[in-house]
Formats: structure tokens, C-alpha cells, sequence
């Protein structure tokens, strides 16, 4: 009888431990997710390979608005659309394919690591999920730095390149015509 009862008390407790959600309906949130405009800013801003970056939501949307948030989601993927980088974050779901990280109420920011590979551009999405389950979304790209701000800040060193991009300018402007000239020549 004493076993039965802890038996009880154990199945009991473990109801008030297992998750309140299951992975496919958390994910079911985001799917009728609308557009809006709260603010989520990743620093660095531009995109490189291997780079930890801070990604913080802030909602400032109406504060009335905000009573009811219960989570916010993020996703980063490339340009063909797949999860890449890694949250750096306890809780974690795997969406249709793409590695999404759950923070609750009290969190608003999360780092992720951008992958190793060299890929052009990633787009960070961000979902503000409220208790009645509705969801928004804001996403912002990151692209690679233009090349031009590794560019030596020196002045006096400055002239030696912009002469050089010069005569290749001209060299490339040239080619074309050489290729012509040759055509009407043979
Ligand atoms: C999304 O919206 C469609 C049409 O409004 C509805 O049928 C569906 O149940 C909604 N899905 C979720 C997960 O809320
Ligand atoms: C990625 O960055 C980490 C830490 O900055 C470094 O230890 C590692 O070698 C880098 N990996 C590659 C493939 O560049
Ligand atoms: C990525 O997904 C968006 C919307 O989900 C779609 O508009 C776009 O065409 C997709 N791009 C690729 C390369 O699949
Ligand atoms: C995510 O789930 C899909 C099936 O829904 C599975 O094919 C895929 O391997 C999973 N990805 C990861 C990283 O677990
Ligand atoms: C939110 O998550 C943090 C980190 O995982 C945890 O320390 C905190 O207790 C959580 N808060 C709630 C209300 O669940
Ligand atoms: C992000 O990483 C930095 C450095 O490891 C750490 O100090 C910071 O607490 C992390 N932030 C979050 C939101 O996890
Ligand atoms: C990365 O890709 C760019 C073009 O997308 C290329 O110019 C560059 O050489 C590549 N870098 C590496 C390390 O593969």
C-alpha cells in the first residue's frame, strides 16, 4: 500500500515536471506569425564566418501589448533557406528543419555563432509569442562587410593603391576593345 501510494505521489510529481508543450506544437506557433516592427539588433551587425553574435529583441511595441509575451523564438538561415550557426541557448526546438531557440519571458537576448562555411548572407528571425499562442515576427539580414573597410585608412598610402585600381580600370576597359579590334582585324 505504501508503494502504491509513492507510486502515485512519483506519477503525481511527474506531471508538474514534464514540459507543458510538446515540440511540434511550440513550433506550430510560428506558422501564422505576422510581421512586426520590434526591435532586434545583432552586434556585429555585418556577417563573417565564426563570429559569436548577441542577438537582443526588444519589444517595443505598445506596453500593453507586452503583458501577455510568454516566449520569444529565433532562427538564423542562409540564403537557401537552412538553419545555420549555432544558438548558444539551454532550450532549443528543431522547426520543420531549422534549429530554433526558445527563450522565455525574462530573457531577451541570446548568442549564436555563426557557421564556418562561407556563405553570403543570414537571416536572423525573431517571434514574440503571446499566451494566447498568437506569434509576430521581425527578421533582419546580415550581409558581409564591403570589402573596402579592410582598405588601409593611411592618407599618404592611400594614392598608391587608388593609381593602381586606376590603371586596372583601364586595363579592363581596354581588353574589351582589344577583343574587338582583333575580331574586325582576322
Ligand atoms: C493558422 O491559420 C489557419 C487559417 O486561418 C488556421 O486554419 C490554422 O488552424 C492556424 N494554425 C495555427 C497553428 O494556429
Ligand atoms: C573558429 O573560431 C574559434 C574561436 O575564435 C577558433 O578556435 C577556431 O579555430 C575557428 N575555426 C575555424 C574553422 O576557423
Ligand atoms: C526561402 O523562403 C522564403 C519564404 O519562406 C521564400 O520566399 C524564398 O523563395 C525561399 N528561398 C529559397 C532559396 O528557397
Ligand atoms: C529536424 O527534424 C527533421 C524531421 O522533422 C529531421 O529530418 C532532421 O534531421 C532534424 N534535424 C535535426 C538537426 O535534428
Ligand atoms: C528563464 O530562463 C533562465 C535561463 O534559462 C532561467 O534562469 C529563468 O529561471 C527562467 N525564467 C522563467 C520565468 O522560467
Ligand atoms: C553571450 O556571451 C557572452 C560572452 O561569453 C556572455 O558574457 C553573455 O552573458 C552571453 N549572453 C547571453 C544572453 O547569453
Ligand atoms: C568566400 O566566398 C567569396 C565569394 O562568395 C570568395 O570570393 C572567397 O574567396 C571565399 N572565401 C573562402 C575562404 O572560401
Amino acid at each position: 500500500m505504501a508503494a502504491f501510494l509513492s507510486l502515485v505521489q512519483l506519477l503525481f510529481i511527474g506531471t508538474l515536471i514534464v514540459p507543458a508543450y510538446s515540440e511540434t506544437e511550440r513550433c506550430g506557433w510560428l506558422l501564422n506569425a505576422t510581421a512586426s516592427d520590434f526591435t532586434l539588433s545583432t552586434l556585429p551587425t555585418a556577417y563573417q564566418a565564426n563570429t559569436t553574435y548577441l542577438v537582443t529583441i526588444r519589444d517595443n511595441r505598445k506596453a500593453s501589448d507586452s503583458t501577455d509575451v510568454i516566449n520569444y523564438f529565433l532562427q538564423a538561415v542562409s540564403p537557401e533557406n537552412a538553419s545555420t550557426g549555432e544558438w548558444k541557448v539551454a532550450d532549443k526546438e528543431n522547426c520543420s528543419d531549422i534549429d530554433t531557440a526558445i527563450l522565455n519571458v525574462t530573457q531577451q537576448a541570446a548568442n549564436w555563432t555563426s557557421s564556418v562555411s562561407n556563405i553570403s548572407s543570414v537571416e536572423i528571425r525573431a517571434y514574440i509569442v503571446f499566451a494566447d499562442r498568437s506569434a509576430v515576427f521581425k527578421a533582419v539580414t546580415l550581409n558581409k562587410a564591403p570589402e573596402t573597410t579592410t582598405l588601409p585608412t593611411s592618407t599618404t598610402h592611400n594614392s598608391v593603391p587608388v593609381v593602381q585600381s586606376s590603371s586596372f580600370f583601364i586595363a579592363v576597359i581596354q581588353l574589351p576593345l582589344l577583343l574587338v579590334t582583333s575580331r574586325l582585324l582576322s
